[in-house]
Order: C-alpha cells, then sequence, then structure tokens
C-alpha cells in the first residue's frame, strides 16, 4: 500500500500513555507539520501552544471538568439556544468529563498542544482543524499516538484556563490534540469505516 495512505489508515486515537516525554527537536518537528497544512487565503492564522507541564494539564483538565458541571447544570436552557447540546452522545460525553475520577479529558498525556486563533478568522476553525491533522499523521510516522481532544474547546469559558494559556482576549481555541506514547502497538491492524451512504459521484 502507498505510504502515506498506510499510514492515514493505521493511524487511532490513543488515550493511554507510558511515563515518556517526547524529545523537544520531534515537538518541533510536529509543529512544523501543522505549520505546512493548507489555510484559508495561506492565512495560516494559527498560534501554537505547546503544554509539557504535565500539572498544568492536569489543572486544565480539572478546569473542563468544572465548566462540564456548570453546563449540565443548565442544560434544558443552553439546549434551547444551542441545539448540538440536544444531541444524546454529545450530552454523554459532557457527563464523562464531569464525573470521570482520572483525566477523561487529556488522559495524564505529557503534551497537548492547543491551537489558536482570532475568533473572528472565517476559516480559522477548518485551518487548524486541518493543522491538527497533519501533526497526528507526522506523529503517528514516527511512533508517537495522539488524540484529538474536543472537549478542550470549554477552556475558552474560563477565565483562569485562558490565563494560564495566555490566550489574548480575541483568540479562541480552535482545535487540541495530545500526544505521547502508548503501551503497544499503535494500528497493528487496520479498522474498517463506514462505507455506506457517504459518497455521491457526479460524472
Ligand atoms: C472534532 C473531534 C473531536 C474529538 N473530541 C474528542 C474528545 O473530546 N475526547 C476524546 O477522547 N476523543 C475525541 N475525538 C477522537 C474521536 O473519538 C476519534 O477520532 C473517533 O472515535 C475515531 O477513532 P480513531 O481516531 O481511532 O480513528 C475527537 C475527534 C474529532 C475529529
Amino acid at each position: 500500500m502507498n505510504e502515506i495512505l498506510s499510514n492515514i489508515k493505521t493511524r487511532r486515537s490513543r488515550r493511554e500513555f507510558i511515563d515518556k516525554n517526547i524529545p523537544e527537536d520531534e515537538i518541533t518537528r510536529i509543529i512544523e507539520a501543522g505549520r505546512y497544512a493548507p489555510s484559508a487565503l495561506n492565512k495560516q492564522p494559527w498560534r501554537f501552544v505547546i503544554i509539557t507541564n504535565k500539572e498544568t494539564i492536569r489543572r486544565l483538565s480539572e478546569i473542563v471538568k468544572t465548566v462540564s458541571k456548570k453546563i449540565l447544570r443548565f442544560l434544558p436552557l443552553l439546549q434551547i439556544i444551542k441545539s448540538s447540546l440536544r444531541d444524546e452522545k454529545v450530552v454523554a460525553a459532557i457527563k464523562k468529563s464531569a464525573t470521570a475520577a482520572s483525566d477523561a479529558v487529556f488522559f495524564d498525556a505529557p503534551l497537548l498542544i492547543l491551537l489558536l486563533a482570532d475568533g473572528k478568522e472565517m476559516y480559522a476553525a477548518k485551518d487548524c482543524a486541518i493543522a491538527s491533522q497533519n501533526m497526528m499523521l507526522y506523529a503517528h510516522s514516527i511512533g508517537i499516538s495522539s488524540c484529538y481532544i474536543g472537549r478542550a474547546d470549554l477552556l475558552d469559558l474560563s477565565r483562569k484556563a485562558r490565563k494560564i494559556i495566555g490566550m489574548a482576549p480575541k483568540m479562541k481555541i480552535q482545535a487540541a490534540v495530545i500526544f505521547g506514547y502508548s503501551p503497544g502497538i499503535t494500528g497493528a491492524k487496520i479498522v474498517e469505516r463506514r462505507t455506506d451512504n457517504i459518497i455521491g459521484w457526479i460524472k
């Protein structure tokens, strides 16, 4: 199989990490993979915040937990204004991060990379999502596992978190990815994906 397609197909989200830090030169290359992603109007609107301090990652995880609890308290009201909160799977995920005893947000990963951009940038979320995938695929190619953490978006709502991250008021968390070395082999086998009704082909 083509090397790139094989790398894409064998990447999996991993949420278990051994106690081993990622060398700084590898972190630099992970960022490099992100920086070379395409971006709308080539604006490259991202700012990468690299967090390798495990205590800080744990604090941010606790903040997501606190924000999740607040969301659950006001859920019926919030569901009226935000339709995504009516999705049962989304509510279950919020409940999990609100109640789990261990770090169910960043999974005690040794590296968290947050991608920030101006909230007014029209395509920033897409640009940062693509940059994240570039980083995850590069990491996978050198034996580093990763997981995209959508729930990290909730950090935007916390003044304390924004201070820890050093976010300017106009900035928004557009994407977040954890990285680390996982026990066992990542992607030893390819897991099938859905194929039903996902392609329209106009010839
Ligand atoms: C936008 C987005 C948000 C995600 N948010 C989370 C998350 O908050 N926590 C988590 O553990 N995994 C999260 N994931 C990872 C997905 O659960 C995972 O990609 C999916 O189950 C498919 O598995 P795979 O990545 O191993 O192929 C997210 C993935 C995406 C693309």
